[in-house]
Order: C-alpha cells, then structure tokens, then sequence
C-alpha cells in the first residue's frame, strides 16, 4: 500500500492507494479518535457492490456503523438531498465526534463531503471514491459541493476530509465510458504538470485500458501526488490550484451548452483541453506538435476531441460569460505552453471568438 499526503498543517491528511483495501476501512478508522458512530453515504448501484464489504469491515471494527443512500445521479446533487441526509443524520444521533464515509464517484463525495462540513458547524468525513475520476481528482482537496437550479456546484465549501481510501479493483465494475471519462483527468495532471506521466500515458495506454492494476496504480499515485502538491500550495485556489481547471473553461460551458446530457464531465473537458491547446497554438504559446500530441493522446483513449454538431464558439461564449471563475470581462485561460507546462492568461472576451476565428497555420 502507498500513503500519498497532503500537506496542510493540522489539517493535513493521507491518501492510501492499493487494491483490496475496501474491506480494511474499519481497521483504518481505529487509528482516529471517532465514537463509534459512523455512517456510510451512498447510491444503491455503488453501495450495491460494495456495501456488504465496507459494513462487515466497519463492524468487525465494532463500529456503530449504518447507511444513508440518495438515488443514482447527478440530478440529486442538491440541496433537498443534503437536507434529507442531514434529517437521517439527526434521527441516528450523529454528534460532533462522529464520521461520515463518502462511498461513490464525485457526486457522492461532493455531497456527503458539502454535508459534513454544515452538520452541527463540520464533523468529520472520510472519502472512499470508486471511480477514476473521483480517485484522482474530486475526492482529494477539498472542494465539496452541491447544483443549485441556476448553476452547477453554485454551493459549496472548502472543507478536507480525514482520509482518502483508493481501493483500485473498485475500478473493474466501472463502466468503460465512465473509466475513460476520468483517465481525460489523468491526461490533464500530464499537459499540465507532468511531461513523464504524459509520455507514459502514451506508451501504456493499452495496458492502462484493460486495467492492469500495476499500470493504474501508477497513474492514480502520480496523479494523486500532483493533486496534493498543487492543493497544498494553494488550498482555496487564490493562484496556483487554478491550472487545475486546464480544459475546464470551455468544458463546463459544453457542459451547459448540451445540457448535462450528451457527455460526462471528463468527456467535455478532453474536447475543452484540445481546444484549449489549439488557442494555445493560435497564439504562438504552443508548439503544433505538442498541441497535435495532446488531441491524438485523448483521440487515442476513445474521448472526444472537438466540438460536437450544433455547438458553436458563440454559444459557448455565452455560458463562458458567467462562469464563476470569470473575472470582470475576462476569460481566465490555462494554456499549456509545453508539455507539462501551463500559463494562466486572462483573455478579454471579446477577443475569445477573434482567437479561435483566427485562420491556423496548421489545420
Ligand atoms: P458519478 O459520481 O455520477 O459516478 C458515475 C457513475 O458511476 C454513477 O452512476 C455511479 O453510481 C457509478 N459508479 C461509481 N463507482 C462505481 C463502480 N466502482 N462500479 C460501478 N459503478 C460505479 O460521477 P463522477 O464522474 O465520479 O463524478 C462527477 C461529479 O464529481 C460531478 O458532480 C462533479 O461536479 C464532481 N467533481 C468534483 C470535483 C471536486 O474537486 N470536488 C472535481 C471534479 C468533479
Ligand atoms: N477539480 C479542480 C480542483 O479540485 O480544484
């Protein structure tokens, strides 16, 4: 097993990353000083495969341990529902020493993470994520978070968990489009931070498909360890934690633009990265064929690379326009200059359409 930590003073907290490790949780929460409440959040498609596992492993523990699950969805990220846990929460008797186990992809954790940190002014909460891009991405620095009707994750705080457990066989029931949705993930921490975990998702990517669980252990543990680094720099994303977001700003407004129906986050943000890399390339920051690199590496793990039909610059500007990571009339652009290698640019935007108007000398 592997301890990745993040570095937050005394909310500092690790990462532990192995497979098979979902039926130890009960020992991994005896080293804290919980009572013995605790209480599981799921779905029932998660907790379905999973829940007997964690249950007996909690109560072998001699936990008081029992669960809440919320319907499957992203549909149900939302206030109702975090009121709903919170009135089972009241009703078990949860106080303030007690802990909340997040068992789920993103939306999950998001919410049960959003709830942990209101329930009687914050408890704790531990994230037990089971899919790629919750492993890599969601379930570790803190941001949780639930939709309002007029925004995705318009509600939320900053808020770490305890711990983080990354049973990788969790990865074998996934779906292959939900896998591939997060490995965009993993690419992203490459152009952004990583030339080798860049090079290396180009020369494993068939292993890395058929899940070998060497080959995923090692692209969650660097991913996971780039997360930390960057979130223990920047917590609350005043700088740095904002090149996190690298495909994000065209992604989210594809999001909106299809209406959260046509592709899943990680999907929209492959097509916002090779966009992305393209303005790059437009405006002399990038190179063609690092730009050529990035859309043929997300081509190659079956994930789209271009704007779907219908969906058009203008549009997007649109949704661009009130993003909440907008500031004034400009666009915060995270532009890969190489790869592994990134500069935040604001772009007014106005000039957004200009950019990517503009005639390329390459395609
Ligand atoms: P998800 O949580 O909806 O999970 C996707 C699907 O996979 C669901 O149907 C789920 O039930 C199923 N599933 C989960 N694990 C499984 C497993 N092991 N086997 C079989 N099925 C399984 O989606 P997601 O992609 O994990 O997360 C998306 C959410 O994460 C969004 O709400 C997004 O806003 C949020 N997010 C948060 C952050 C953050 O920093 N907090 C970062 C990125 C995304
Ligand atoms: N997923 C972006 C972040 O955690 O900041």
């Amino acid at each position: 097993m592997v301890k990745v930590k993040v570095e937050l003073g005394n909310r500092s907290y690790d990462i532990l990353i192995n497979t098979g490790i979902l039926s130890k949780i009960g020992e991994f929460l005896l080293s804290f000083n919980f009572s013995s409440k605790v209480v599981v959040i799921s779905n029932p498609t998660v907790f379905g495969i999973y829940g007997d596992i964690i249950m007996k492993s909690l109560k072998q523990a001699e936990f008081d341990a029992s669960y809440i699950l919320i319907p499957d969805g992203e549909e149900y990220k939302d206030y109702f529902w975090c009121y709903h846990i919170i009135t089972q929460l009241l009703q078990k008797g949860l106080d303030r020493k007690s802990c909340l186990i997040a068992l789920g992809g993103g939306v999950i954790g998001d919410i049960t993470g959003f709830v942990a940190s209101i329930y009687m002014r914050g408890i704790s909460h531990i994230q037990v994520p089971t899919t790629l891009l919750a492993q890599v991405d969601s379930s570790v620095g803190g941001k949780t978070g639930v939709n309002h009707y007029l925004g995705k994750n318009m509600i939320g705080t900053f808020y770490q968990p305890r711990m983080v457990v990354i049973d990788i066989s969790t990865l074998k029931s996934l779906s292959k489009r939900e896998f591939f949705s997060g490995l965009s993930e993993v690419i992203k921490y490459g152009v952004i931070w990583d030339l080798h975990l860049f090079e290396y998702l180009e020369k494993n990517l068939e292993k890395i498909s058929d899940l070998s669980d060497s080959y995923l252990f090692n692209i969650i543990k660097r991913s996971c360890e780039i997360k930390a680094d960057i979130v223990s720099k920047d917590e609350r994303e005043s700088g740095l934690r904002a090149i996190l977001n690298f495909g994000h700003t065209i992604g989210h407004a594809i999001e909106t633009e299809t209406e959260y129906k046509r592709f899943l986050h990680g999907e929209a943000v492959s097509i916002g990265m090779c966009l992305e890399a393209e303005i790059s390339q437009r405006l002399g920051l990038l190179d063609i064929d690092a730009s050529k690199r990035i859309k043929s590496l997300i081509a190659s793990s079956t994930l789209p690379f271009q704007l779907p039909d219908g969906v058009s610059f203008s549009k997007l500007k649109l949704h661009i326009k009130i993003d909440k990571k907008k500031e004034a009339d400009k666009i915060k652009f995270i532009l890969p200059i190489e790869i592994g290698k990134v500069m935040i640019k604001e772009v007014k935007l106005e000039e957004f359409l200009d950019i990517y108007e503009k005639k390329s000398s390459c395609c």
